[in-house]
């Protein structure tokens, strides 16, 4: 499942770009948090992407639910373009979008509660239909003249939808369907005009309707647990909204290829390759709109994995013909490393150096117009909650940066508002090789942070040879793309063993190998016996630094994914 999804996925406490993978922007954040304290991101480049492309939209109120990500993915899966916006937007941040319908998602407020989000005014006259979600569902009933009461019991769980009208919202569904509800209060006077189209045992209302458009829905159609959800939002978006799922992997490939064209002209492009799927779909689609106008700057921080230089040479500059400068920084990036024991330490002087050689090699070049990365919605969302949320940084590459001041590079997003898994379906359609759009994650500052305390390249060998095995019996098993992860650390212990007859006193090593959906949680994979069994013998065998391997069995959370 995973590719090398760059950087970190995104979560409630992370930033994403994500998910593992060197995105390089992420070096360019760790690099830069400094930079934007004094100078905010303002500085870094010009926001022309973020003016969103005007394409039929639905546009999804945030109304702080844990699902609103989840609603924005299930409307993409219909092929349906959508945004997800804070409650306080206004009427002019949509105008955009060609808005063809709005949803509004639950939240964990109480429309009674003092300062509780409302929708905005907007949302009731812009003329397009609107589909409130639980809390959304509330709002429509308090904001239009009904009535939400406490109920007696909170619903929480598989409940029983009863249809007891026709709607389009339903339309070809079963008369009782499972939903899954979440919610405290409930509906008891519905605004004049609506309907209950449905109920539950507990909810008398728990879907209404109106004739205009207007649809409240208590249970949540965006989960797996509401086994027909996506057929509603089908209905919503296709026969309520009148979309007709447009939004393909050949239509967004050729409408980034033109906007590309329109906002670079004749100017110059760099991108920093990572070898992760985001930075490269990215090249991808930038080579296609403006060809040699790209230049790729790879930089190999002797961090990375056995073979993976080469392999992002052969792949880019071989097979897809881009433009790269290949920079060989291991020296550098070890000098810097030298003795620090400190993850955190670690993160920001590999993000320095990664900005100081970025800037030596681009500036060798002339005048660069624009930064090509790899930025991804989810990483736009977080960044635009991150403010108030202030969520606890757990580790530096969840949050957001930018390029220091003084490189005035404007910025090419062609990712900006794709998912994740939109990302590798323009990646295959631009014709990207599988191995890199199924690459497992691989974090920015690489084997530095699965090498525990202080680096040196002895260990770094050590890893990389032990990191090898792991991945080739983890492939030759058929195990590779179900994990999210899987990847040795080598600990800093030293523990007794005996080979032949000799006492040896070696390595821990550890295997992490995780399965996720997006790197905000994991869990620990059940790998097979028999494969752990193989790469233990192996790596103890075939690595003499070597002499003891241990699984780690700790889910996220309350671990994290890498050790460090
Ligand atoms: P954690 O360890 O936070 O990791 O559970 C979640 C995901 O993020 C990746 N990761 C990083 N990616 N720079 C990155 O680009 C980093 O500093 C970094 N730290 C962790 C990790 O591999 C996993 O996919």
């Amino acid at each position: 499942m995973p590719d090398e999804q760059e950087t970190t996925p995104a979560d409630p406490t992370h930033r994403v770009s994500t998910t593992g993978d060197v995105e390089v922007s992420t070096y360019l954040e760790i690099a830069s948090e400094e930079v934007r304290r004094t100078a905010g991101t303002a500085g870094q480049a010009t926001v022309d992407s973020d003016v969103p492309p005007k394409r039929d939209a639905i546009a999804i109120i945030d109304f702080g639910s844990q699902y609103s990500r989840l609603i924005a993915r299930r409307v993409r899966e219909l092929n349906v373009y959508c945004e997800i916006v804070p409650p306080d937007a206004t009427r002019d941040a949509v105008r955009d979008m060609n808005l063809a319908g709005i949803i509004l998602s639950g939240g964990p407020s109480s429309v009674y509660e003092e300062g509780a989000p409302t929708a905005p005014a907007w949302v009731f006259d812009a003329g397009v239909p609107v589909l409130g979600i639980c809390y959304g569902m509330q709002l429509i009933a308090h904001q239009l003249g009904g009535h939400v009461a406490q109920a007696a019991e909170r619903e929480y769980g598989f409940a029983v939808l009863h249809r007891n009208d026709q709607s389009v919202l339903l339309d070809g569904l079963e008369d009782e369907l499972p939903v899954w509800m979440s919610h405290g209060d409930r509906i008891d006077v519905m605004p004049q005009g609506f309907r209950a189209i449905a109920f539950s045992e507990n909810s008398p209302i728990a879907a209404m309707a109106n004739d205009d458009g207007i649809y409240g829905i208590q249970f949540h159609p965006e989960v797996a647990h509401t086994p027909q959800g996506v057929e509603m939002l089908r209905n919503f978006a296709y026969k309520v909204c009148g979309l007709n799922g447009s939004w393909t992997p050949n239509n967004f490939v050729s409408e980034s290829i033109a906007r590309i064209r329109e906002q670079v002209g004749t100017g110059k492009v760099i991108c920093a390759l990572s070898g992760g799927v985001d930075s490269a779909v990215t090249a991808k689609l930038v080579h296609e709109a403006i060809g040699d106008q790209l230049t790729c700057i790879f930089v190999n921080n002797g961090l990375l994995r056995r073979e993976e230089p080469e392999r992002v040479r052969e792949v880019f500059e071989q097979n897809l013909g881009l433009k790269l400068i290949y920079v060989d920084a291991t020296e550098r990036f070890m000098t810097a490393l030298a003795g620090v024991t400190d993850p955190e330490q670690k993160r920001k002087i590999i993000g320095n150096e990664f900005i100081n050689v970025f800037e030596i090699e681009a500036g060798a070049m002339g005048e660069v117009d624009f930064l090509a990365q790899g930025t991804l919605y989810p990483d736009v969302i977080e960044s635009q909650t991150s403010e108030s949320t202030a969520a606890h940084k757990i580790k530096t590459h969840h949050n957001v940066g930018g390029l220091p001041e003084r490189m005035r590079m404007k910025l090419v997003e062609p990712l900006r508002y794709l998912f994740k898994d939109e990302v590798r379906l323009a990646g295959a359609e631009l014709g990207l090789p599988p191995q890199i759009l199924n690459r497992q994650p691989f974090p920015g500052p690489g084997l530095a942070i699965r090498v525990i305390g202080d680096i040196t390249w002895d260990k770094l060998e050590t890893l990389r040879a032990a990191d090898w095995i792991v991945m080739d019996e983890i492939k030759a098993d058929g195990l590779y793309d179900n994990l999210w992860q899987s990847f040795a650390v080598l600990t800093n212990t030293q523990t007794v063993g005996v080979m032949g007859d000799q006492r040896t006193y070696q390595h821990v090593v550890a295997l992490r190998a995780v399965t996720s959906e997006d790197a905000m949680t994991a869990d620990w994979a059940r790998l097979p016996y028999d494969t752990l069994a193989r790469i233990s013998s192996r790596i103890v065998n075939e690595v003499p630094a070597i002499n003891r391997v241990v699984y780690d069995i700790t889910s996220k959370p309350p671990g994290t994914i890498e050790w460090e």
